[in-house]
């Protein structure tokens, strides 16, 4: 498949995997791209998952036709990209593997060799003349990994933004991009805002007219969607209005007190409410709904002398993503000592710039009068 003229994909479709990186569902696979850039010289843009070692050297070989490549461009060592690495430099002995300093000793890691004798390491601002293609090298440490680096293609105006702009979903399937490229963003880059941010200033500084990930679709169109959207994700902005309700429930209780608010926030014209059982749904997507919206609910109830289990996770899955800039509200149940909406706060406790609703409901086992005012006074705070 030609991108550009001189810039062809090569990459493939896993439909066989059970969860990508060993946690995400991935209900419509996973695509591993790569990319050949054909001119004077040849470079290979980062090679495919293990599993599919034969399918890619053969698109390889198919673009190359009766030359060898010169180069294999590294720009991020995780195995989804960097599998091939040993294969495809033991295929084609005259190739100089491209990477940043950090690469290397994770080759070495990886593969036994760091390939002393046949690399090129390169840095921020660095270039590679490939005859009429100029490469140059841009750090992207921690986006998502630290040795990271993008390249910009200054003739076809072309960014290989490595794991930036990514997605979930194999290149055969037909889906919204923003959805899963949101839940792909916030699971694996969302700690990295900061970073991201620094990438996006200097991609601000490029031409860019292609943007060329190492998951998901070639961007061709409309650029400035993608870029808004990563620049509302990795500034912890609030990209829809709306209020999420993130419940676990033992015997229906809690649950009951969820869709009551739920309920009454539609009632009120909040815009949006999204309701989630977290025992009973995709965690990606749970977190992702989190960072979607403004507004979070959580309700759970006290157990074991701490909180429901789901509950511990999805809270422990937002701190360590840095959540912030967020209004939340506590609905806590407990037949005893009742002791969740503590315990939440406190695990919320260094997140940056949250601010607590007054009202906080609280059941003693099952939704009474009381709580039924509560929940009305909540929903009036929410929306
Ligand atoms: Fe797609 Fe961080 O690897």
């Amino acid at each position: 498949m030609n991108i550009t003229n001189d810039i062809f994909y090569v990459g493939v479709n896993d439909h066989q995997v059970d969860l990508f990186e060993g946690q995400y569902v991935v209900p419509n696979g996973m695509a591993y791209n790569s990319y050949v850039i054909k001119d004077e010289k040849i470079a290979v843009m980062d090679t495919v998952d293990q599993n599919f070692t034969e399918e890619w050297l053969g698109k390889v070989a198919e673009v190359l036709g009766d030359r060898l490549p010169d180069y294999l461009v590294v720009q991020h060592m995780e195995p989804d990209h960097a599998a091939n690495i040993d294969t495809f430099l033991q295929k084609y002995p005259q190739a100089v593997v491209v990477s940043s300093a950090k690469a290397f000793p994770m080759m070495k890691n990886f593969f036994g060799s760091d390939y002393a004798e046949r690399r090129l390491v390169v840095g921020e601002g660095d270039t590679l003349e490939l005859g009429t293609h100029t490469l140059t090298f841009v750090a992207a440490p921690m986006v998502h990994w630290p040795e990271v680096i993008v390249t910009y293609d200054s003739t076809d105006k072309v960014l290989f933004s490595a794991d930036g702009f990514g997605k979930f979903g194999a290149l055969d399937a037909e889906e919204d991009w923003a959805c899963e490229a949101r839940r792909y963003y916030i699971g694996i880059v969302g700690k990295y805002g900061v970073q991201v941010q620094n990438l996006l200033k200097k991609a601000a500084g490029l031409d860019i007219q292609k943007i060329l990930p190492l998951h998901g679709p070639i961007l061709t169109e409309n650029l400035g969607y993608y870029i808004n959207l990563y620049d509302i994700w990795s500034s912890y902005g609030v990209e829809s209005e709306g209020v999420m309700i993130a419940y676990t429930s033992v015997y229906g209780h809690t649950k009951k007190a969820a869709e009551m608010l739920a309920a009454k926030l539609e009632e009120k014209g909040c815009p949006k409410v999204v309701l989630s059982d977290l025992a009973r749904s995709d965690m990606a997507e749970n977190v992702e709904d989190a960072f979607r919206y403004g507004k979070l609910v959580l309700a759970t109830t006290t157990y074991n002398a701490d909180i429901f289990p789901f509950m511990k996770e999805f809270i422990n899955h937002l701190t360590e993503r840095a959540y912030k800039n967020r209004t939340i509200g506590f609905i806590e149940n407990g037949s005893w000592a009742p002791n969740a909406a503590k315990t939440m706060k406190a695990m919320l406790e260094g997140c940056k710039n949250i601010t607590y609703t007054d009202t906080t409901v609280r059941i003693l086992s099952a939704v009474n009068e009381a709580n039924e005012a509560e929940i009305e006074k909540l929903a009036a705070e929410l929306c």
